[in-house]
Protein backbone atom coordinates (compact mmCIF):
# COMPACT_ATOMS: atom_id res chain seq x y z
CA UNK A 1 0.00 0.00 0.00
CA UNK A 2 1.03 3.16 -1.42
CA UNK A 3 2.04 5.74 1.53
CA UNK A 4 -0.38 8.97 0.86
CA UNK A 5 1.07 12.65 0.97
CA UNK A 6 -1.08 15.28 -0.51
CA UNK A 7 0.24 19.04 -0.20
CA UNK A 8 -2.34 22.00 -0.01
CA UNK A 9 -0.05 24.61 -1.25
CA UNK A 10 -0.03 28.14 -3.17
CA UNK A 11 3.33 26.96 -4.59
CA UNK A 12 2.50 23.41 -6.02
CA UNK A 13 5.86 23.78 -8.05
CA UNK A 14 7.52 23.55 -4.64
CA UNK A 15 6.94 19.96 -4.59
CA UNK A 16 8.56 17.42 -4.78
CA UNK A 17 11.51 19.99 -4.42
CA UNK A 18 14.19 17.92 -2.09
CA UNK A 19 11.84 14.78 -1.91
CA UNK A 20 12.34 14.10 -5.34
CA UNK A 21 16.10 13.46 -4.86
CA UNK A 22 18.00 10.98 -3.17
CA UNK A 23 16.28 8.55 -0.79
CA UNK A 24 12.85 10.05 -0.62
CA UNK A 25 13.22 10.59 -4.37
CA UNK A 26 13.98 7.11 -5.28
CA UNK A 27 11.38 5.88 -2.77
CA UNK A 28 8.69 7.86 -4.48
CA UNK A 29 10.17 6.34 -7.93
CA UNK A 30 9.50 3.14 -6.77
CA UNK A 31 6.23 3.98 -5.59
CA UNK A 32 6.37 3.55 -1.62
CA UNK A 33 5.09 6.56 -1.54
CA UNK A 34 3.43 9.22 -3.70
CA UNK A 35 3.24 13.04 -3.21
CA UNK A 36 -0.16 15.17 -4.58
CA UNK A 37 0.80 18.95 -4.57
CA UNK A 38 -2.62 20.86 -4.62
CA UNK A 39 -2.92 24.41 -5.59
CA UNK A 40 -5.45 26.16 -3.56
CA UNK A 41 -5.35 28.95 -5.76
CA UNK A 42 -7.73 27.37 -7.63
CA UNK A 43 -10.56 27.74 -4.67
CA UNK A 44 -9.61 31.33 -4.61
CA UNK A 45 -12.61 33.91 -4.69
CA UNK A 46 -13.56 35.74 -8.59
CA UNK A 47 -11.45 36.65 -11.11
CA UNK A 48 -8.27 37.41 -9.32
CA UNK A 49 -8.68 34.15 -7.45
CA UNK A 50 -7.86 35.81 -3.92
CA UNK A 51 -7.14 33.65 -1.18
CA UNK A 52 -6.46 35.87 1.89
CA UNK A 53 -7.45 39.05 3.37
CA UNK A 54 -6.71 41.62 5.76
CA UNK A 55 -6.95 40.32 9.87
CA UNK A 56 -9.94 41.20 11.82
CA UNK A 57 -8.78 43.29 14.76
CA UNK A 58 -5.95 44.90 12.61
CA UNK A 59 -2.54 44.02 12.25
CA UNK A 60 0.03 43.10 9.53
CA UNK A 61 0.06 41.00 6.90
CA UNK A 62 -2.86 38.93 5.23
CA UNK A 63 -4.35 36.33 6.35
CA UNK A 64 -5.61 33.10 4.55
CA UNK A 65 -9.69 33.08 4.30
CA UNK A 66 -11.33 29.83 6.00
CA UNK A 67 -14.09 29.89 2.99
CA UNK A 68 -11.10 29.50 0.63
CA UNK A 69 -9.05 26.82 2.75
CA UNK A 70 -12.40 24.99 3.61
CA UNK A 71 -12.92 24.73 -0.17
CA UNK A 72 -9.49 23.09 -1.08
CA UNK A 73 -9.68 20.58 1.78
CA UNK A 74 -13.38 20.07 0.33
CA UNK A 75 -12.06 18.23 -2.86
CA UNK A 76 -9.18 16.05 -0.69
CA UNK A 77 -9.63 12.47 0.18
CA UNK A 78 -8.47 12.43 3.67
CA UNK A 79 -9.15 8.64 4.17
CA UNK A 80 -8.19 8.34 7.94
CA UNK A 81 -5.26 10.88 7.79
CA UNK A 82 -4.09 12.94 10.08
CA UNK A 83 -4.36 17.00 8.67
CA UNK A 84 -0.98 18.63 9.62
CA UNK A 85 -0.58 22.20 9.51
CA UNK A 86 2.99 23.43 10.07
CA UNK A 87 3.03 26.97 11.86
CA UNK A 88 5.89 28.49 14.59
CA UNK A 89 2.07 28.43 16.83
CA UNK A 90 2.50 25.10 16.64
CA UNK A 91 3.20 22.80 19.26
CA UNK A 92 6.91 21.03 18.28
CA UNK A 93 7.35 18.38 16.01
CA UNK A 94 8.52 15.10 17.30
CA UNK A 95 10.19 11.80 16.24
CA UNK A 96 7.32 10.37 18.08
CA UNK A 97 4.74 12.17 15.76
CA UNK A 98 7.26 11.75 13.17
CA UNK A 99 6.53 7.51 13.64
CA UNK A 100 3.12 8.04 14.28
CA UNK A 101 2.53 9.68 10.85
CA UNK A 102 4.37 6.92 9.13
CA UNK A 103 2.81 3.92 10.79
CA UNK A 104 -0.70 5.39 9.09
CA UNK A 105 -2.07 5.77 5.52
CA UNK A 106 -0.12 9.42 4.78
CA UNK A 107 -0.57 12.94 5.69
CA UNK A 108 -2.02 16.01 4.39
CA UNK A 109 -0.75 18.91 4.91
CA UNK A 110 -2.02 22.63 4.49
CA UNK A 111 1.00 25.03 3.87
CA UNK A 112 -0.01 28.47 4.49
CA UNK A 113 1.62 31.86 4.57
CA UNK A 114 3.51 32.93 7.47
CA UNK A 115 1.18 35.20 8.82
CA UNK A 116 -1.65 32.21 8.91
CA UNK A 117 -4.43 30.60 8.65
CA UNK A 118 -7.79 31.68 10.01
CA UNK A 119 -8.19 29.73 13.38
CA UNK A 120 -12.02 28.59 12.54
CA UNK A 121 -11.06 26.41 9.35
CA UNK A 122 -8.21 24.85 11.63
CA UNK A 123 -10.65 23.68 14.64
CA UNK A 124 -13.06 23.17 12.15
CA UNK A 125 -11.25 20.19 10.27
CA UNK A 126 -9.41 19.26 13.45
CA UNK A 127 -5.67 20.28 12.08
CA UNK A 128 -3.12 18.85 14.00
CA UNK A 129 -0.58 22.27 14.30
CA UNK A 130 3.30 21.42 14.75
CA UNK A 131 6.16 23.95 14.63
CA UNK A 132 9.54 22.49 13.36
CA UNK A 133 11.32 24.90 15.41
CA UNK A 134 11.23 28.46 16.90
CA UNK A 135 12.24 30.47 14.17
CA UNK A 136 9.99 32.16 11.11
CA UNK A 137 10.16 30.57 7.28
CA UNK A 138 8.08 32.39 4.82
CA UNK A 139 5.91 29.76 4.11
CA UNK A 140 4.66 26.23 5.82
CA UNK A 141 6.26 24.28 2.55
CA UNK A 142 9.84 23.85 3.68
CA UNK A 143 8.56 22.70 6.98
CA UNK A 144 6.00 20.80 4.98
CA UNK A 145 9.12 19.11 3.37
CA UNK A 146 10.70 18.77 6.40
CA UNK A 147 8.25 16.60 8.12
CA UNK A 148 7.26 14.66 5.09
CA UNK A 149 11.52 13.82 4.38
CA UNK A 150 11.01 12.43 7.95
CA UNK A 151 8.10 10.78 7.80
CA UNK A 152 9.28 8.94 4.41
CA UNK A 153 12.65 7.75 5.72
CA UNK A 154 10.50 5.50 8.27
CA UNK A 155 8.54 3.51 5.38
CA UNK A 156 9.22 0.20 4.96
CA UNK A 157 12.23 -0.65 2.31
CA UNK A 158 13.09 2.82 1.90
CA UNK A 159 15.88 2.21 4.35
CA UNK A 160 18.50 -0.04 4.48
CA UNK A 161 18.78 -1.99 7.99
CA UNK A 162 22.27 -0.65 8.90
CA UNK A 163 20.54 2.94 8.17
CA UNK A 164 17.73 2.10 10.66
CA UNK A 165 19.99 1.97 13.53
CA UNK A 166 19.89 5.54 13.77
CA UNK A 167 16.71 5.85 14.84
CA UNK A 168 16.91 3.53 17.39
CA UNK A 169 20.19 5.84 18.78
CA UNK A 170 17.26 8.90 18.93
CA UNK A 171 14.52 6.87 20.31
CA UNK A 172 16.79 6.66 24.28
CA UNK A 173 16.25 9.99 23.88
CA UNK A 174 19.99 11.05 23.53
CA UNK A 175 21.99 12.95 20.74
CA UNK A 176 23.81 10.84 18.75
CA UNK A 177 27.88 10.25 19.03
CA UNK A 178 30.67 11.36 16.75
CA UNK A 179 31.68 9.81 14.07
CA UNK A 180 35.11 9.22 12.34
CA UNK A 181 36.05 7.65 9.27
CA UNK A 182 39.30 7.33 6.95
CA UNK A 183 41.69 8.41 7.39
CA UNK A 184 42.83 8.00 10.96
CA UNK A 185 44.95 10.73 11.00
CA UNK A 186 43.98 13.69 9.48
CA UNK A 187 45.36 17.35 9.39
CA UNK A 188 47.11 16.28 12.62
CA UNK A 189 43.93 15.30 13.92
CA UNK A 190 43.54 11.08 15.47
CA UNK A 191 40.75 9.37 15.70
CA UNK A 192 39.98 8.03 19.28
CA UNK A 193 42.41 4.80 19.85
CA UNK A 194 39.00 3.08 21.05
CA UNK A 195 37.50 3.35 17.95
CA UNK A 196 40.17 1.48 15.84
CA UNK A 197 40.62 -1.59 18.86
CA UNK A 198 37.91 -3.90 17.45
CA UNK A 199 36.89 -4.11 21.21
CA UNK A 200 33.09 -4.06 20.31
CA UNK A 201 32.01 -3.64 23.94
CA UNK A 202 34.44 -0.71 24.93
CA UNK A 203 33.51 1.06 21.78
CA UNK A 204 29.75 0.91 22.63
CA UNK A 205 30.73 2.28 26.21
CA UNK A 206 32.49 5.06 24.56
CA UNK A 207 29.59 6.18 22.03
CA UNK A 208 27.08 5.70 25.30
CA UNK A 209 29.52 8.14 27.25
CA UNK A 210 29.87 10.23 24.23
CA UNK A 211 26.26 10.61 23.62
CA UNK A 212 26.13 11.10 27.30
CA UNK A 213 28.51 14.25 27.08
CA UNK A 214 27.08 15.74 23.90
CA UNK A 215 23.47 15.84 24.79
CA UNK A 216 24.58 17.05 28.68
CA UNK A 217 26.63 19.92 26.74
CA UNK A 218 23.76 20.78 23.98
CA UNK A 219 20.64 19.60 25.20
CA UNK A 220 19.98 20.26 28.81
CA UNK A 221 16.26 19.26 27.96
CA UNK A 222 16.92 16.16 26.69
CA UNK A 223 19.55 15.03 29.48
CA UNK A 224 17.04 16.30 32.04
CA UNK A 225 13.92 13.96 30.78
CA UNK A 226 16.85 10.91 30.06
CA UNK A 227 18.25 10.99 33.87
CA UNK A 228 14.19 11.59 35.19
CA UNK A 229 13.52 8.20 32.83
CA UNK A 230 16.94 6.32 34.32
CA UNK A 231 14.56 6.50 37.38
CA UNK A 232 17.23 8.59 39.30
CA UNK A 233 20.25 6.86 38.89
CA UNK A 234 23.25 8.72 38.29
CA UNK A 235 23.96 7.94 34.57
CA UNK A 236 27.07 6.82 33.77
CA UNK A 237 29.87 9.30 33.93
CA UNK A 238 30.70 11.24 30.29
CA UNK A 239 33.40 10.51 28.34
CA UNK A 240 36.92 12.69 28.68
CA UNK A 241 36.83 15.93 28.96
CA UNK A 242 38.19 16.60 25.82
CA UNK A 243 35.57 14.94 23.96
CA UNK A 244 33.26 17.42 25.61
CA UNK A 245 34.83 20.48 24.72
CA UNK A 246 35.50 19.59 20.81
CA UNK A 247 31.72 18.59 20.67
CA UNK A 248 30.36 22.08 21.91
N1 LIG B 1 5.80 28.03 9.07
C1 LIG B 1 6.56 29.12 9.24
N2 LIG B 1 7.46 28.93 10.20
C2 LIG B 1 7.28 27.66 10.64
C3 LIG B 1 7.90 26.86 11.62
N3 LIG B 1 8.92 27.32 12.37
N4 LIG B 1 7.46 25.62 11.82
C4 LIG B 1 6.43 25.15 11.10
N5 LIG B 1 5.80 25.85 10.16
C5 LIG B 1 6.23 27.08 9.92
Amino acid sequence: MTWQATALTLFPAMFPGTLGQSLAGRALERGIWSLDARDMREHGLGRHRVVDDTPFGGGAGMVMRPDVVAAALACIERAGRPLVYPTPRGRPLAQADIRRYAAGPGVVVLCGRYEGVDERVLEASGAEQVSIGDYILSGGEVAATVLLDACVRLLPGVMGSGESAVEESFADGLLEYPLYTKPAQWDGRDVPEVLLSGHHAAIARWRRAASETVTQARRPDLWAAYQARAGQDTPRTAGPRADADRLN
